[in-house]
């Protein structure tokens, strides 16, 4: 940027100074840009299709969005190094976590409700792996609003309204001490409920405080709202609303009461 500064004042100063030197008594109107042409992005956005996992059991879903289309709400650079970066990266670690063992054969929903707890490896990076797998289908652009159908029905009879969803999820997301996840889940007894964990656990594994198939989450891991937000977990988690992809989050609650 300095560089572009310094060459539109050489630009600008050359210009007059020539003018001035022609037509010491004939100065004419120049007309100049009001800003600097700004300078040329040199880093460009990457594209989530070119993204691959190594290989091994499990292959990161694809984005089924750009990673500007949820801004303003998420930026792209937040989406871009969130999916290629740390997604890929717990999906490589599960695969090596699990390689030679007998979880290769097993879906991922399979591994986390038989998990072993003490499993570190398997327990933060399969958590790490499903959760944003989730996340991603979860969100989309032109989100937001309020479900419809059995899902809204669901909601006013198991928590009471949609806003009282909202209440009790903004609740378990900015209450989450440190990184975590706040979650949406179908229970056992097929009800809605609303809870949070810590680090990469999730409602599925054994140790879950609430227990059930999630079908929304939000990630509130520093990694997930940091460049944009900064300290300001709240505004991240407000804006995450705008984003729901409430026709995704309802056929995940079809399939989890179907089941
Ligand atoms: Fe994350």
């Amino acid at each position: 940027m300095k560089k572009v500064k310094v060459l539109f004042a050489a630009i600008v100063l050359t210009t007059a100074f020539q003018s001035c030197k022609e037509n010491d008594n004939d100065l004419k109107e120049v007309e100049v840009p009001s800003e600097p042409v700004e300078e040329t992005a040199t880093t460009e956005m990457g594209n989530p299709a070119d993204v691959k996992a190594d290989g091994g059991s499990f292959q990161i879903v694809a984005l089924p969005y750009a990673y500007d289309a949820l801004a303003p709400n998420i930026d792209a650079k937040t989406m871009e190094v969130h999916y290629s970066k740390h997604y890929v990266g717990y999906t490589n670690k599960l695969n090596k976590a699990i390689k030679g063992t007998d979880l290769e054969n097993k879906s991922i929903e399979e591994i986390l409700k038989g998990l072993d707890m003490n499993n570190t490896a398997v327990r933060n990076n399969g958590g790490g792996y499903y959760n944003h797998s989730l996340f991603w289908e979860v969100m989309g652009p032109n989100g937001g609003g309020e479900p419809s159908g059995k899902l809204a029905e669901a909601i006013n009879n198991d928590l009471g309204s949609f806003e009282n969803f909202k209440t009790q999820f903004t609740d378990a997301a900015s209450k989450q001490f440190g990184s975590g996840w706040a979650w949406l889940v179908v229970d056992k007894d097929g009800k809605l409920k609303v809870t949070n964990t810590p680090n990469q656990d999730n409602p599925l594994m054994p140790g879950a405080e609430v227990q059930g198939t999630p079908i929304l989450g939000l990630d509130v891991w520093e990694h997930a709202y940091y460049l944009n937000y900064q300290n300001k977990r709240p505004e991240y988690i407000n804006a995450f609303y705008n984003v729901i992809n409430w026709e995704n989050v309802a056929k995940k609650y079809d399939a989890a009461t179907a089941q």
